[in-house]
């Protein structure tokens, strides 16, 4: 009978948890008679995942393209997951932020590794053709990429380089949104008129993202590092975590994603106009951009080289690397 007063102990759980709520636990119970069981199909709504990949065209390689950033886009969901625990948490446990930098490395160690697929997998011939079917659309409209900014690091540290010396958290976060890098990248320097993929982006996303930036305006993960008490920000397993997670995001990622842009737009004597309408090999590069999410954690002299070398590698490839 030992079975029998195991379900009446967790019958008398249950009935104290509905009546704490107001609730009628035989009503629920029905319900659990009716019930269906569960399947794996239903659980990870499997049939709705499978039927989002909608091409636009005809060419077989364009679903590559779409399955590649579906795919890119749930590992961006699994860093934001990691990052918002780091910015609500409290605890300032360094084993918490060690652990969460880890896993956000890890998923960009993924993407990283995996963008190949884009790379080498698809026909040039094919992306050149379907790619006019999307336009303005560009991977420079993903929400989720300027989210995991915004939660790493103060709006001032993603304010465009040739800007950021005259702009600090003394501004408000609208001021400094405004002068945001990738927003700089897609204007018309000459005629200062923005893309059509900016201002689509803008009209969507902009009280989402200036929300996002209120609610973590003392809490980005940056901060929750200097807020760190000082024998704890001198860890160094942190500090390797961090700078890995910097590079992982800044140099790494950008740098397999411009190659990607190379192969496809960049080989013909004349550069090919890219869907979201910026100057690519001037926008793109890592050294170009310049952002580092914790630039406190570098000399004067890295954050000057910030991604230099390797942008040598991929547009002069001759030229020999500097140690
Ligand atoms: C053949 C593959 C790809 C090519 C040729 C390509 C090309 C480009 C280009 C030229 C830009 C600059 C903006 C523009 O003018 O459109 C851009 C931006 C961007 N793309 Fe891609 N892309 C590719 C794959 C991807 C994938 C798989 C993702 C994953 C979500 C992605 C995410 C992004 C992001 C986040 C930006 C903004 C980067 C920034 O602001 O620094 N791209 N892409």
């Amino acid at each position: 009978m030992r079975d029998k007063e195991r379900i009446d102990s967790q019958i008398s759980k249950l009935e104290e948890k509905y009546k704490d709520s107001g609730q009628d636990l035989s009503s629920y119970l029905d319900g659990l008679l009716y019930q269906r069981y569960l399947t794996y199909w239903d659980y990870i709504h499997l049939d709705t995942l499978l039927s989002l990949q909608v091409p636009r065209t005809y060419f077989p390689d364009e679903e590559i393209f779409i399955m590649y950033h579906q795919i890119t886009e749930l590992y961006f969901k699994l860093i934001l997951h990691e990052q918002k625990q780091l910015v609500d948490d409290k605890s300032q446990n360094i084993d918490f932020f060690i652990e969460k930098a880890r896993r956000i490395n890890s998923y960009f160690k993924a993407l990283i590794s995996s963008f190949g697929i884009m790379i080498k997998g698809m026909e040039r011939e094919q992306f050149l053709q379907y790619r006019m079917a999307l336009l303005p659309a560009s991977g420079f409209q993903s929400a989720q990429y300027r989210m995991i900014e915004i939660y790493a690091t103060p709006l001032e540290y993603l304010v465009h380089h040739t800007e950021r010396d005259a702009f600090s958290s003394e501004n408000s976060l609208e001021e400094l949104y405004e002068q945001i890098y990738w927003k700089k990248g897609a204007t018309d320097l000459a005629t200062g008129e923005k893309t059509l993929t900016l201002k689509q982006f803008e009209y969507r996303y902009t009280p989402r993202l200036i929300r996002i930036a209120k609610q973590v305006e003392q809490s980005t993960i940056y901060q929750k590092y200097q807020q760190l008490s000082a024998d704890k920000k001198d860890n160094k397993e942190l500090i390797e975590a961090l700078k890995t997670l910097d590079m992982n995001a800044n140099v790494n990622w950008p740098l397999m994603h411009m190659g990607s842009a190379h192969r496809y737009l960049g080989k013909d004597k004349e550069q090919i106009d890219a869907t979201g309408g910026t100057n690519w090999k001037e926008y793109l590069p890592p050294s170009f951009q310049k952002i580092v999410f914790f630039p406190g954690l570098y000399s004067k002299q890295e954050l000057n080289d910030w991604g230099k070398e390797w942008v040598d590698h991929i547009f002069n490839p001759d030229k020999k690397q500097t140690e």
